[in-house]
């Protein structure tokens, strides 16, 4: 494991990548203060990263856990398939270890498996099927953001200003972003937007990461406190609010960084549309309400301090759920690779999975091209 920090300020981000056979990561733990970079030579330590959150976001974690997976197959000695798929498939579950509520991670590792499950060869075979899928899956993310941003850009107002929560930007992703690929595309399209981005506690991901990479690209950003966004919806100062999920149930039931619901709350009180942005590998067929969508629990340090600074009395009782879920009913509509989705979700979220000209399936034949080298 290696860091590395990066001279250049103004460079597009590269979240994730496959650099030289290793796994590359912005070190979202050590934004804005430092710009640094971190290659991963071994599967065990990207597991670690996940969990510790030097990656993060639902669409980065999943193809970092692809990556990581790609990794670790390049790592096994097995003389025989079937060695090679149980070595495969304890890793699988080490990753399906490392964070609980981001759909999107169990999507892509169910994807690598079924490299193994489906794919003829030999094991070299398999290793470099492996490398490809992990290398596709990171092209589409890029087209499935870009897409969305497209069909996203046109719910936006003119001269207007949007509210998002948490970070669902390039840094969630591999690059571009969900909802802040939704107001790249609408500053692209030519709209002026100003953006208030909630700090979002515990772990500031609003402040650190939506507050940077908004100002990297020049867009017009103002960073609010978690608790000032009611006072501004009822002065009229936000025209809508754009969310990215970590996973979303068949109803429409969405599961985000913790405080979305207050958000959301707020919103329909005010008569604010609310959208949603996120890839349809964020959306989870096999629960039919938010009520099954199991909520990470993480440490209540990020309670009790900021920066490794204590800031809440000893012996206090805290809790930390880091995702809560949004009913549907106050969802306005869903921003997909696919389109548009509005209510009645249950029915047509469904419906646009089944057609069959779907967004997926125009670009299944995207080229990898975030390898740095093989
Ligand atoms: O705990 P995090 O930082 O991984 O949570 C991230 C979020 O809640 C994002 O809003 C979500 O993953 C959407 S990312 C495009």
């Amino acid at each position: 494991m290696t860091a590395t920090p990066s001279g250049n300020k103004k460079a597009p981000i590269q979240t994730v990548a496959w650099s030289f056979g290793k796994v590359r990561l912005i070190d979202q733990t050590a934004l804005p203060d430092r710009i640094e970079f971190i290659e991963y030579s071994s599967w065990r330590d990207v597991v670690e990263a996940i969990r510790t959150m030097v990656v993060r976001g639902a669409p980065a974690i999943g193809c970092t856990a692809a990556l990581g997976m790609a990794l670790g197959a390049r790592s096994i000695i097995a003389e025989s398939r079937e060695a090679f798929k149980a070595r495969f498939t304890e890793m699988a579950d080490a990753f399906r270890g490392s964070r609980p509520t981001a759909v999107n991670l169990f999507w892509a590792i169910d994807r690598m498996m079924e490299i193994v499950d489906t794919l003829p060869g030999n094991t070299i075979d398999l290793k470099d099927a492996i490398v490809d899928e992990a290398l596709r899956m990171l092209d589409e993310d890029i087209e499935t953001n870009r897409r969305m941003g497209r069909f996203g850009a046109d719910l936006l107002p003119d001269e207007g200003a949007v509210l998002t929560h948490c970070n669902a930007g390039a840094l969630a992703t591999v690059g571009y972003g969900t909802a802040l690929g939704v107001i790249r595309a609408a500053v692209e399209a030519g709209k002026t937007i100003k953006v208030y981005a909630d700090e979002t506690r515990p772990r500031l991901q609003g402040m650190k990461l939506t507050g940077w990479e908004l100002a990297q690209d020049g867009i017009d950003v103002t960073v609010i406190a978690d608790n000032m966004s009611g006072m501004l919806m009822r002065r009229g100062d936000i025209d809508c609010v754009v969310v990215g999920a970590d996973r979303i149930a068949s109803n429409g039931d969405t599961a985000n960084k913790i405080g979305t619901y207050n958000v959301a709350v707020l919103a329909a009180h005010h008569g604010i549309p609310f959208y949603v942005a996120a890839p349809y590998s964020t959306i989870d067929f096999a629960l039919e309400t938010g009520e099954e969508i199991p909520i990470e629990e993480r440490d209540h340090e990020e309670m009790t301090h900021i920066n490794g600074h204590r800031i809440m009395p000893e012996g206090v009782p805290t809790m930390n759920p880091s995702f809560d879920v949004t009913p549907h009913d106050l969802v306005t509509a869903f921003i997909t690779e696919r389109g548009i989705i509005y209510p009645p979700f249950k029915q047509n979220l469904k419906q646009e999975e089944e057609t069959e000209e779907s967004g997926a399936a125009q670009i299944e034949g995207a080229k990898p091209h975030l390898a740095l080298s093989n």
